[in-house]
């Protein structure tokens, strides 16, 4: 889709323009076809400015998610399937949806905002517009997975690996899924499995993290417990699209137990790690 295509290529220049011309020309199309989608492009969130004859270009700031920014920053997910939502109740739910419904693969659902994104034991997940990341990961499993936690440590660690070099201060992991950065929860993972009655064995993980990125503020009543990475880059998509391929990348070997080495190194418990380890 030319909307699609565009937007990738002003992602890949980001923050250099490309002249209408030369889209033009890349996708086939006429000039007057790439100023409508750009006007498209606009409408939805993405901020596009234009520098006289040098063309159009993606701002820095401009943190819409979207598919094709999130597929820049996958290198090898090429099969990935991935539906992104300014809105939906709750990504972990949309993902159970799908799986019910018969679609099959690895699936990326990622949301700007959730109105009942769900936590642990039956918890809320406050997941407000433009400042978090809402993410679930659905992966088929093509072998028996017998320490299902490991789902949530490799995705704790995925999260530390993509943002820790953003950060001034390094990211505390508390047993067994909650992130903290300087004294504050600022991310949570919701695992869930879709089991087979008949082996009795998970064919589905379904990964869920809800990361806050941004500034903001929290309701009183998390005010002292919930903060936030604090940061004003880099843009989401480039978050979602680190996390996704290292998470990917730790789940093709889930027995290659390197991750737990981050996971220890990060452990506001290390006590709690070492008895899972039984060392
Ligand atoms: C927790 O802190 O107890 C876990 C929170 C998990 C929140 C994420 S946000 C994306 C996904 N969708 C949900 O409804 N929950 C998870």
């Amino acid at each position: 889709m030319l909307k699609d295509n565009v937007l990738s290529a002003l992602e890949n220049e980001r923050p250099n323009p490309i002249s209408g011309q030369r889209l033009a020309d890349r996708f086939g199309v006429s000039r007057n076809a790439v100023w409508k989608v750009i006007g498209q492009l606009k409408e939805e969130g993405h901020r596009i400015g234009t520098d006289g004859r040098k063309g159009y270009y993606l701002e820095e700031e401009s943190d819409r998610i979207s598919e094709a920014g999130i597929r820049l920053f996958l290198e090898q997910e090429k099969d990935l399937s991935i539906q992104v939502y300014d809105s939906i109740d709750s990504t972990n739910n949309e993902a159970k949806r799908r799986l019910g419904a018969g679609e099959s693969g690895n699936l990326l659902i990622v949301s700007d905002a959730q109105t009942a994104g769900r936590g642990r034991m039956g918890h809320t997940f406050y997941s407000p517009e433009h400042t978090g990341i809402y993410m679930t990961l659905s992966v088929e499993l093509s072998s028996p997975l017998y320490q299902p936690e490991k789902i949530t440590l490799a995705a704790a660690v995925a999260v530390v690996r993509a943002v820790e070099r953003y950060l001034e201060e390094p990211l505390g992991l508390k047993w067994v899924n909650d992130i903290f950065y300087k004294k504050k929860k600022v991310c949570g993972i919701l695992s869930e499995g879709i089991t087979d009655l008949e082996t009795g064995l998970i064919q589905h993980a379904i990964v869920g993290i809800g990361l806050n990125v941004r500034p903001g503020d929290f309701p009183e009543e998390l005010v002292d417990i919930a903060g936030s990475l604090d940061l004003t880059r880099p843009d989401r998509n480039r978050i979602i699209g680190g996390i996704t391929e290292e998470l990917l990348r730790i789940y093709r070997d889930l027995d290659d137990e390197e991750y737990m080495d981050t996971y220890m190194e990060h452990s506001i418990h290390p006590d709690l790690v070492l008895q899972y380890l039984g060392k």
